[in-house]
């Protein structure tokens, strides 16, 4: 609220009020509740007037964004900042629901200029940089022109002081490599692949009607309790996901912490998961005091022996804290990742084939780029009959894993689970002859590169051979992001999501129970009945 705050005077308490109607309104609208009712169609008109009174004149509010002149003589990128106090943020979220979130950033690359324009989004006035130029610029000047910026929801549900800082960043990078270390890593695997075994064993259950989108998401929570805290029980992890679920939904919604709005659900189910994680991290520590604890490898042990600059721990609420973040960063993230695996082996057979057993690719000869040969990689059938089936994957078999692992960048460049990163302006600096001032936001999206001929002929095509041989343009495909602030928890994430794979599609084949499922981006990937799919068991 405090966002929308800044634009009124104290004494218009009326006016207060009816915002923070129209934003509950807003908010219940988001998640699809108050389109049933008058609320949205109140807020509508209310909107309206807003807006209309502002072109009329009245300035006194401080509603339209100023013109920002004599900035070292430079001008704003070409675009608009759309409606008073909400921007573009409708049209932004509006193309995500309805499941094409690139037409927001391609229409405005093609209408005001395909290296920046200027929008105003959640309350910000922000400046968009296109293309692979624009993805560097923003990656490489981190911490110089631009630092890491997150909405306030955010900030608010996880209790973080913006990460924006390089300290925080560092803190977070700090405790992330050890647990994130090759050699642990390699240890993972084992564990990824039996959950996922495990999960599909029981759950998958072949000739009837397996939601992937809801098992995805099981699997990828029950694996980071147990790797992150080495939690186990059933009831508790189903417990923490229940929360977590409510967290999830909050981070984008309206900020208005009122009861009952999805974003005071959000801040109290935050609190719920941290105090069912103090108990468990006090235990632990005093298991380490008293050298009682066997020798665990989880995320839990690196945080508690993680010290700062001056030597100092962390106390047990911010670990908590930065579990929390940990399992925000990284667990729908990845359950979308299978689940659009799933998702596109579903409508391309020749690449389930090819994932199951092999892919054959041409060898050209460098000099006369005539074909010179046709080898097969070892795909999942391979893997597994090399290993046998009650022997645990490891480290290696994922290795072998060529072709699948471009399956899932093709469906980390047309699904991906984070559209992109906002940045916080802290020097103004010039773009394109344009100048962006000091106080901005700026924002790198995936949609610039990812659905753009440009970089990817055919964009639309999913076509796993695009990442052989020397794969796509440097800063064009950019799931992970890029520069200091690249995702730590990537080469972690392809682990997850090709050991479930495997396991996967060397038991079944799949068929979607609606073949032209809708998918809506909020701001990942959903498909809106949650990949209702029928397996079919291989015949031995
Ligand atoms: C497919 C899965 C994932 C995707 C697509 C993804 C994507 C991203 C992106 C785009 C960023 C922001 C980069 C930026 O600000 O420029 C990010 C940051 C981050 N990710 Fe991931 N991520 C995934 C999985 C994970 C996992 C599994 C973990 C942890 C084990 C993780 C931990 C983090 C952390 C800690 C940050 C913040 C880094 C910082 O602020 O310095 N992510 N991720």
């Amino acid at each position: 609220m405090e966002w929308f705050c800044r634009y009124l005077d104290a004494g218009e308490g009326w006016l207060i009020g009816l915002v923070e109607w129209f934003c509950r309104c807003l908010d219940a609208a988001f998640t699809g509740n108050a389109l049933e009712g008058a609320g949205f169609i109140g807020a509508w008109v209310l909107l309206v007037v807003c807006r209309q009174w502002v072109s009329l004149g009245s300035g006194s509010l401080g509603f339209g964004f100023p013109k920002v002149a004599g900035l070292a003589g430079g001008y704003l990128p070409p675009g608009t900042t759309g409606w008073p106090i909400i921007g573009e943020t409708l049209e932004f979220s509006s193309t995500g629901k309805m499941g094409t979130p690139e037409k927001f950033v391609n229409e405005r690359m093609k209408k005001y200029s395909s290296e920046i324009f200027k929008t105003s989004l959640i309350g910000e006035r922000m400046a968009v940089l296109c293309g692979a130029a624009g993805n560097k610029f923003l990656f490489s000047n981190e911490n110089k022109h631009v630092v890491s910026w997150w909405p306030q929801t955010h900030e608010k549900i996880m209790l973080f002081k913006q990460a924006s800082t390089i300290g925080e960043s560092k803190k977070v990078r700090g405790y992330l490599p050890e647990f994130l270390r090759p050699e642990n890593l390699r240890k993972y695997v084992e564990i990824m692949d039996c959950l996922a075994r495990q999960q599909i064993v029981t759950e998958w259950t072949p000739g009837r009607e397996v939601k992937a989108l809801p098992l995805a998401r099981k699997h990828t929570f029950a694996l980071a309790c147990q790797l992150f805290m080495s939690i186990d029980d059933p009831e508790q992890i189903a417990r923490l996901a229940n929360s977590f679920a409510r967290v999830s939904a909050g981070l984008l919604a309206v900020p208005i912490d009122f009861p009952g709005t999805i974003f005071n659900r959000a801040i109290k189910a935050a609190n719920m998961i941290r105090y069912e994680l103090l108990p468990i991290i006090k235990k632990r520590r005093d298991l380490m005091a008293e050298n009682k604890e066997m020798e665990t490898r989880d995320l839990l042990r690196h945080l508690i022996l993680s010290t700062d600059q001056d030597g100092r721990f962390m106390t047990e609420m911010e670990i908590a804290d930065k579990i929390l973040h940990l399992l925000v960063a990284s667990h729908d993230t990845t359950s979308t990742v299978i689940t659009f695996v799933v998702f596109y082996l579903a409508d391309y057979p020749h690449v389930y084939k090819e994932v199951l057993k092999g892919h054959s690719f041409e060898f050209r000869s460098f000099r006369s780029s005539s074909y010179i040969g046709f080898p097969w990689t070892t795909e999942q059938m391979e893997i597994l009959k090399s290993k046998g089936p009650e022997k645990v994957l490891s480290f290696e078999d994922i290795q072998k894993m060529r072709y699948s692992r471009n399956v899932v960048n093709e469906v980390l460049r047309l699904s991906p689970p984070a559209p992109g990163a906002f940045k916080h302006v802290i020097r103004d600096f010039t773009y394109e002859g344009f100048t962006i001032p000091t106080g901005w936001k700026a924002h790198w999206s995936v949609f610039s590169t990812h659905q753009n001929p440009k970089y990817f002929p055919n964009p639309k095509k999913f076509d796993p051979a695009r990442f052989e041989g020397s794969g796509p343009m440097p800063f064009s495909f950019v799931p992970f992001g890029g520069g200091p602030r690249m995702c730590p928890g990537a080469e972690f994430a392809r682990l997850v999501i090709l050991s479930f794979i495997h396991n996967l599609v060397t038991r079944f084949k799949w068929e979607k129970l609606i073949p032209d499922e809708k998918v809506k981006f909020d701001p990942s990937p959903i498909p809106v009945n949650g990949l209702p799919i029928r397996l079919v068991p291989h015949k031995c």
